[in-house]
């Protein structure tokens, strides 16, 4: 792997290696339950899995059998009911939908014409496929649905069905905060072959010195906030997120109990005070951070404080640098099916000294979700530009739940401040005062 992607002549296999790995998960998550579970509705803000599946096989053949191929549609009949624009999340499980066995049929049928036309499609000529752009697409596209179908899993009721490894334990202890010396870096990306349209273009942000913490916000420290009364002052609490949060009754992290344990895929443990705290809504966070004093760090000083390297000026495609991510830099890929301890990854650190920015648990940011500077709709607006705009905050960096494929020091995910189904967590930042400021 270099900066600018995969080497070209092993496109090919990669795309392919990455279709089998996404399906693999898909296979493995839906594969877990029986058909009752996986056509019920576990929760309004989730479809029913066998959606999730069907819809994945639909978009790979809109994009790659259709569009890409040439080909003839294998269902055309079926787009509309796996358009997620058409029907919102609540209204999937009364729709006329593939059932399971129809659903896995369908999806090995797109899939065998994928594999097949892969090939020998032409990758030159069209930006949708140079680089193997379209499968990236569709590649990451799948795995997101996967972390969508692990989320609901863990608001599906009943006995425990999934299980992984325990996440390894802490190498050494990380805490505090971290001196980001103000200035220039580069934002986002032009070079990364399959990264999204919202990646793009790189562009040069001048961001003034900061201070964000070493590691994720844990349960140890957010347990503190409960204990302090935190859910109970809103001085704490923007009015939009004080209004939410009596209006919802939030007293503690969704899945959490008041014995002090939480519920993970079915199964009741001890909360793990050294773990990043998961399953906070972006109010939640704000709050949090507030009453520590400090606040959340913006898109751009996330990005910084996981890619600058201020020994040549030049921004990594991860923190640890610009391989891919391995089992030593970074709790992903539902390799676990926990966060992992802070202090678990130091292989996994940035040039300055943060932890754990890639993997563990998404990163809520301050920022709204808008365009860079230069941005342009590739190969639809519906991916991005269409939730451009102040309703959606940014998260970064990855959970336990997320592919490599789609993870990345560049990659943005977006959601409604009040979310907190996601594998969601925060760290916080503060300016640097003046007699702090660093060149
Ligand atoms: C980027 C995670 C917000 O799940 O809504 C899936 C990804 N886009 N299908 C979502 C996505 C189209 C998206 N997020
Ligand atoms: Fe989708």
């Amino acid at each position: 792997m270099t900066q600018a992607g995969v080497r070209p002549d092993r496109l090919r296999e990669h795309a392919a290696a990455g279709l089998d790995r996404a399906r693999d998960r898909s296979i493995a998550l839906t594969d877990a339950v029986d058909d009752d579970d996986l056509v019920r509705q576990h929760s309004p803000l989730m479809s029913p899995l066998v959606w999730d599946l069907a819809h994945v096989g639909n978009q790979e053949e809109l994009w790659l059998v259709r569009d890409v191929g040439g080909r003839e549609p294998i269902r055309a009949d079926i787009d509309n009911l796996y358009d997620a624009f058409k029907h919102p999340r609540g209204d999937r499980p009364a729709l006329p939908l593939l059932g399971p066995a129809e659903a896995r049929a369908y999806v090995r049928s797109v899939r065998g014409q994928v594999l097949d036309l892969l090939d020998t499609v032409d990758l030159e000529g069209r930006p949708l496929v140079e680089q193997g752009f379209a499968f990236g697409m569709i590649i990451q596209h799948e795995q997101q649905h996967d972390e969508t179908m692990l989320a609901t899993h863990q608001l599906r009721e009943g006995d425990p069905v999934l299980v992984a490894a325990p996440p390894p334990a802490a190498a050494r202890p990380v805490a505090g905060e971290v001196a980001v010396p103000g200035g220039p870096f580069t934002m986002g990306t032009s070079l990364e072959a399959w990264a999204l349209d919202n990646e793009r273009p790189a562009h040069t942000v001048d961001v003034p010195a900061f201070w964000i913490d070493r590691a994720p916000v844990t349960n140890g420290q957010y347990q503190a906030f409960i204990d302090a009364g935190g859910y109970d002052n809103p001085r704490w609490w923007s009015p939009a997120g004080w209004e939410h949060r009596r209006a919802a009754g939030l007293a503690r992290p969704m899945h959490w109990h008041v014995d002090g344990t939480y519920t993970r895929f079915g199964r009741r443990e001890p909360i793990v005070a050294d773990e990043p705290v998961v399953h906070v809504c972006w109010y939640e966070a704000q709050a949090y951070a507030a009453w520590v004093g400090r606040r959340l760090p913006t898109e751009a000083e996330w990005e910084k404080a996981a890619r600058f390297d201020p020994a040549t000026g030049r921004s990594r495609r991860f923190p640890w640098g610009d391989d891919d991510p391995d089992e030593q830099h970074a709790n992903l890929g539902q390799r676990h099916l926990a966060p992992a301890p802070v202090g678990a990854y130091p292989a996994g650190a940035s040039p300055l000294g943060v932890h754990q920015l890639i993997g563990d648990v998404w990163e809520w940011t301050s920022s709204t979700f808008r365009g860079y500077p230069g941005f342009t709709a590739f190969p639809y607006r519906e991916y991005s530009e269409v939730f451009f705009g102040d309703n959606y905050r940014v998260l970064r960096g990855g959970s336990f739940g997320t592919d490599p494929a789609a993870c990345r020091g560049t990659f943005r995910n977006w959601d409604y401040p009040i979310r907190r189904q996601i594998f969601s967590g925060f760290r916080t930042a503060r300016d640097a005062r003046p007699e702090e400021e660093l060149a």
